[in-house]
């Protein structure tokens, strides 16, 4: 392209922006007016959503796709682009896009920033076991901060799939089986990312993903088939993406699955009739990686552009790399399979966003490298998820108070592969930040100095202390060292061991088979357990574990799931007391595999009581019940729950409750409601959280502790899809799990 050219586009790109940034203009006017400048294929272009490529500034890439990716940004054929990262990237991509493309639109940067960009929080789901909304924002926000600081603009999350299935790698990224926690949490992480104002330095747009019911692949095996009913899908799966649309998510993703034979990239009742018409979204919907192009594979489109009508037309806005949108969107669109105004709509909702975040009045103002360089691993940011850390761990057994262990005079002695990995805390969904970054135990361990940490062979002394980690590799059948392990225990007061799942063993495609404690692990705990029964077993895991051996021989067990970049430290603080744990389950862990998809909020069947005979709903094998329920969790004190009271003014309930800690420790509790709609014209759960708080009472304190059931918490979707409230006696329960607690009833008429 001449000079003269690249001048006189220049030229026309700011007469656009003056005119589109006319302060006296609503944004939706600017809309209209650049809508109506554009042509069909710069439409289409900003339909289109593209993955990063390597050298951006040129010479021109010359792999065959970049250079295509490369033209395309050029030629305003690219919306959005996805992992591309920090500032100097994303400046040279968005300069591609302003300098040479006809009107100069900019691009929006996406990127997965799931539970932090550099300075990680736990895992979505350890962090949800918090139940602190306030704490969950906070560390939304953080990564919002980091990442808008690095130039992005956009995060795909929250994952908000309710899921019942531990055998599905990807329930590390949600908030665990729980639609009523779900929502909270997911409108949480919305206001986390966005804030109120998207064009300020430290929101990003936020994505609902994956729309809808993902999280119910058959057999928990990532992409499978999903098939449930309405109503389940209206009163469990939609909720949290209800809740999120209500917290005013800008974007929604769709998902890889088919839900009930219709894939739901293609899925124009999830998308445009309840979506975008009953909830009147009015943000865009982004495909999920190439599944535009996936509803052929699934077998319901013949070709490239029979599947980009149906994406379309069931009201998918933007095509994450499948090419097909830039490719066919045109050719549909010109022999009347696709009418005009379904783009136009399209773009109008991309165009709104690209507004709100600021991109016309400055297509960088992201991209500021100071920021970049003070607000990444920030010292505030530490401390934030140093604190949220702490709040997801889950204490599940303490028998003989073997917790906290005493700050000196103890020998202890550290043992696991995972003790000293600084990698798999950080868990998996962690693309934007740095390897190895996290505090191991050991490290956090050795903060407190006055304990021994025994050493047989492990690494060298540091201060004087000595330390060992038995190194028996996770997932393979290396016995050595596991001899060394055995006599370190024996000569400990206490054996700390730190087991599990290494960072990737959850995530997109790692669903498992086993829920037990892979490799050697079992083996190396009950060999340790057989010299010394003064054991801590810490968990470190992306899901529910079927750890029922451990549940009944080992004393004392820590759910610390993957905590992220300050992880030793939380652990270590919670194992020497200065912080109780009160994380509470988001998730029933299941006693083995085979109770698997296992969920407290489960019906009744017309097979319910233990009959003495054998035709009753449940195992010759094993029991019904959880391992650990839903909601559970211990402290360091105890509560103990008295005068429940309920007040019922029409289709209002009024509930209040006493708790009193009565141990001899400062703790927090999380104090549960659940109920029960005891007959119904559609069959309701056996329990369902309808409130909870989450309260901090001094040694022997009591308080007071109220809630108030609306309609919105007494009803539920019908099969109709409306939204009923029946009249007639609901049961009601408060206590500190979902499976113990005081209880009562209540009627509405
Ligand atoms: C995942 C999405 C993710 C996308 C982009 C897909 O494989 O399912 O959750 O946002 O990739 O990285």
């Amino acid at each position: 392209m001449n000079q003269t050219l690249i001048l006189v586009l220049n030229c026309i790109f700011l007469f656009f922006i003056n005119e589109l940034t006319a302060q006296d203009m609503s944004i939706d006017q600017k809309v209209d007016g650049l809508l109506s400048k554009m042509t069909l294929e710069e439409k289409i272009g900003q339909m289109n959503q593209y993955s990063s490529f390597y050298d951006v500034t040129g010479p021109a890439p010359s792999e065959a796709n970049a250079k295509k990716k490369y033209d395309h940004i050029k030629g305003g054929l690219v919306g959005s682009m996805l992992n591309v990262k920090g500032v100097e990237e994303i400046r040279k991509m968005q300069k591609l896009a302003v300098e040479n493309s006809r009107l100069g639109i900019p691009m929006i940067f996406a990127y997965d920033i799931i539970h932090g960009y550099k300075t990680l929080s736990p895992i979505p789901l350890a962090e949800s076991a918090s139940w602190d909304l306030e704490a969950i924002e906070k560390s939304a926000r953080i990564a919002a901060t980091e990442a808008a600081a690095a130039g992005l603009n956009w995060t795909f999350a929250p994952m908000m799939d309710v899921s019942r299935d531990a055998r599905w790698g990807r329930v590390m990224e949600g908030a665990g089986e729980d639609p009523y926690l779900g929502s909270l949490i997911a409108a949480a992480r919305v206001r986390g990312f966005q804030g109120d104002d998207l064009s300020a330095s430290n929101t990003i747009l936020a994505c609902a993903k994956h729309f809808a019911a993902y999280g119910f692949a058959e057999a928990g095996r990532d992409y499978n088939t999903v098939d449930i009913g309405l109503s389940t899908l209206y009163n469990i799966v939609l909720p949290p993406f209800k809740a999120a649309q209500e917290a005013g998510v800008r974007t929604f993703m769709n998902s890889f699955n088919e839900l009930n034979g219709i894939p739901a990239t293609a899925d124009e009742f999830l998308q445009r009739e309840i979506l975008k018409g009953e909830w009147g979204f009015e943000g865009f919907v982004v495909s999920d990686w190439g599944s535009v192009k996936e509803i052929a594979y699934h077998g319901q489109a013949e070709s490239e552009e029979h599947a980009t009508e149906r994406a379309v037309n069931a009201g998918s806005d933007m095509d994450m790399e499948s090419y097909y949108y830039v490719n066919h969107i045109k050719g549909l669109v010109e022999s009347g399979k696709i009418e005009e105004a379904k783009i136009d709509d399209a773009v109008k909702r991309i165009l709104r966003t690209k507004f709100e975040l600021g991109l016309f009045d400055d297509p960088y103002k992201y991209c500021d490298e100071e920021r970049e360089k003070t607000m990444i691993y920030h010292d505030d940011h530490m401390k934030a998820v140093l604190d949220i850390a702490k709040k997801s761990i889950v204490l599940l057994k303490n028998e003989d108070n073997l917790l906290p262990l005493p700050k000196s005079g103890k020998k202890v002695a550290l043992i696991g592969a995972l003790a000293d990995d600084k990698n798999s805390p950080l868990g998996s969904w962690r693309i934007a930040s740095d390897d190895n970054t996290a505090i191991s135990v050991l490290e956090g361990m050795k903060a407190y100095k006055g304990n021994e940490l025994l050493h047989s062979a492990g690494p060298a002394l540091v201060n004087g202390e000595v330390s060992f980690v038995m190194q028996v590799n996770i997932n393979k059948d290396d016995r050595s060292g596991m001899e060394e392990a055995v006599a370190t225990a024996k000569d400990a007061d206490v054996v700390v061991m730190v087991l599990g799942e290494h960072g990737f063993q959850s995530g997109e495609g790692r669903s498992r088979t086993k829920l037990d404690l892979p490799g050697l692990q079992q083996e190396l705990l009950e060999a340790v357990y057989a010299v010394n029964k003064n054991v801590v077993l810490v968990l470190m895991n992306g899901r529910p574990l079927a750890i029922s051996w451990a549940a009944e021989h080992i004393p004392t067990i820590i759910e610390a799931w993957q905590l992220g970049t300050q992880s030793g430290h939380a652990i270590a603080q919670v194992l020497y007391g200065d912080y109780n744990p009160a994380g509470k389950l988001p998730m029933s862990f299941p006693r083995t595999v085979g109770q698997v998809p296992i969920y407290y909020n489960n019906k009744h069947t017309g097979r319910r009581y233990p009959e003495p005979v054998v035709f009753w709903s449940h195992y010759i094998d094993e029991e019904n019940s959880p391992l650990y329920p839903f909601g559970y969790g211990l402290s360091y004190t105890t509560f103990e729950y008295k005068n429940l009271n309920v007040k019922v003014q029409g289709k209002k309930v009024d509930v209040e409750v006493t708790v009193q800690n009565t141990g001899s420790l400062a703790g927090e509790e999380v104090v549960q409601l659940y109920i029960r709609d005891r007959v119904a014209s559609v069959t309701r759960p056996v329990k369902e959280l309808k409130g909870f708080d989450k309260i901090m009472l001094q040694a022997g304190e009591s308080k007071k502790v109220s809630f108030t059931l609306t309609e919105q918490e007494l009803g539920f979707y019908n099969n109709q899809r409306k939204f009923v409230v029946e009249p007639g006696f609901f049961d009601l329960m408060v206590g500190g799990n979902s499976a113990d607690g005081l209880s009562t009833e209540f009627e509405i008429e």
